[in-house]
């Protein structure tokens, strides 16, 4: 299993990321592929593992994907029929498997769509009951057999509308994608607004889809009569930009990232800037550099546009080296603290009071032996690390390749000493 030796303190660290595709619009992306009738084309798509899951997943189904690591180029051709079952040993490595449901639905209404449940990184209990109930209001029904969600729509599926009781970013873009070919018009209200569902809304719609904002958080899809081709550039990884940009927060150095519009991170650079980084924006780049004096913050996670809950782990360890009390509220997932044991073996003090964490900043943090259990995690760790003094394993780093493509030779760039060790 490989690891990453990280040599520390890293000081004042000082360049340029280009930031790559977002992994989270591209998931959704692939999947929406199965609702056109000839070629996708997707450009800047990032070389991470659950791209490649997704790639198996499509392949199993009977799509054909061409993927080019280098021009970030991939193709997926929908000639033929699908196969009409998503298998577990694919899903349960990755949880966006499950956004293969609603295009399937969609294009396949009358016919039994199995799909197993689950999987995936688990910063916390992650159900699909508003995907469902989602499906439902369209005219699916549902049951559970053997590990696998059969879904069914005997007479097509038939706009309506739903509500979600609380926003979820896949299940948004899961109804989205089963609504587009429906008969009539389906309205959903409550919706995510994240940039990567916009960026799925924004492809659809550039490809044939009828899909308008009647609200801020509520949209009414005509459902067309079929999708055949499309083409699309996804969006910068917000969640990787703001990683990099906490190298150089936590170093107390000089960090630009590229290739991301800054708009999609309004809390965390507000965030950022009420720490006392000073941050300069461009149309597509974001600076941060360190002059002032740093002071602790309090903050809560939520929907876009609040603060990402995936930005959180990556924010802790900046904190425990900023005098002062920090306090973070999650209101996301149920366990998004993960890396905090490792973090206080290194020496930092972070105290847990279920979705609720209190750092008490400005400790030296010392190298240690780690493990890392989830994507977000890794990154939060490798923060720890290269702050530390001496020399931190951090086994299980194929969780961070999930969703962070070139890290090490991206944190080498930065001068950042990371050896990977097998
Ligand atoms: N929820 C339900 N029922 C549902 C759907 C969601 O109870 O049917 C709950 C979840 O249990 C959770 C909350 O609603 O407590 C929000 O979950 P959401 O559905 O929004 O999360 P997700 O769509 O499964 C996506 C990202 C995550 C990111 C979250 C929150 C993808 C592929 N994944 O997950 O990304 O943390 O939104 O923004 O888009 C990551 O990239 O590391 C990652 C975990």
């Amino acid at each position: 299993m490989k690891k990453y030796i990280i040599r520390g303190p890293n000081k004042a660290v000082k360049g340029e990321v280009d930031i790559s595709g977002a992994k989270n619009s591209c998931l959704p992306l692939m999947a929406a592929s199965i609702l056109f009738k000839k070629k996708v084309t997707l450009k800047n798509v990032p070389f991470v593992k659950d791209v490649l899951t997704m790639k198996d997943l499509l392949v199993a189904l009977g799509s054909k994907v061409d993927f080019s690591e280098s021009k970030k180029i991939m193709t997926i051709n929908n000639k033929k029929n699908h196969k009409l079952v998503v298998p577990y040993n694919l899903v349960s490595t990755m949880r966006a498997g499950v956004l293969t449901m609603g295009p399937l639905l969609a294009r396949y209404p009358n016919k039994k769509i199995q799909t197993s449940l689950g999987g995936g990184c688990s910063p916390g209990i992650r159900d699909t009951n508003w995907h469902l109930a989602g499906f439902k209001s369209l005219g699916a029904s549902n049951n559970l057999e053997k590990g696998y969600v059969n879904l069914l729509a005997k007479k097509g599926l038939i706009g309506s509308k739903y509500k979600f009781p609380k926003v979820t970013v896949t299940g948004t873009s899961n109804l989205i994608m089963a609504s587009t070919l429906a008969k009539g018009s389906h309205v959903i209200k409550n919706i995510s607004i994240e940039p990567e569902v916009i960026d799925l809304i924004n492809f659809l719609n550039n490809s044939g889809a009828d899909i308008k904002f009647i609200g801020k958080r509520s949209i009414k899809i005509i459902g067309v009569k079929e999708l055949l081709s499309g083409s699309h550039k996804i969006i910068g990884d917000r969640i990787e930009a703001f990683s990099y940009l906490c190298v150089g927060a936590i170093t107390k150095g000089s960090i630009k990232v590229i290739n991301i519009n800054p708009k999609f991170l309004p809390s965390e650079l507000k965030t950022l800037k009420k720490i006392g980084y000073e941050i300069n924006v461009n149309k597509n780049s974001i600076k941060l550099n360190t002059s002032k004096k740093l002071k602790p913050v309090n903050i809560k996670t939520g929907p876009w546009p609040e603060f990402a809950t995936d930005c959180l782990p990556i924010l802790i360890p900046v904190l425990t080296r900023i005098f002062g009390q920090s306090k973070i509220k999650e209101t996301i997932f149920t366990n998004r603290f993960m890396a905090v044991p490792e973090l206080n073996r290194m020496g930092a003090d972070i105290k847990i009071y279920k979705n609720f964490a209190v750092i008490n900043g400005e400790k030296k943090l010392n190298s240690a032996d780690c493990i890392s259990s989830d994507l977000r995690t890794t990154f939060s760790i490798i923060l720890g690390a290269i702050a530390a003094k001496g020399s931190s394993t951090i086994s299980r780093i194929y969780h961070g390749l999930r969703g962070y493509s070139n890290l090490q030779p991206k944190l080498k760039n930065l001068g950042i000493k990371v050896k990977m060790k097998t």
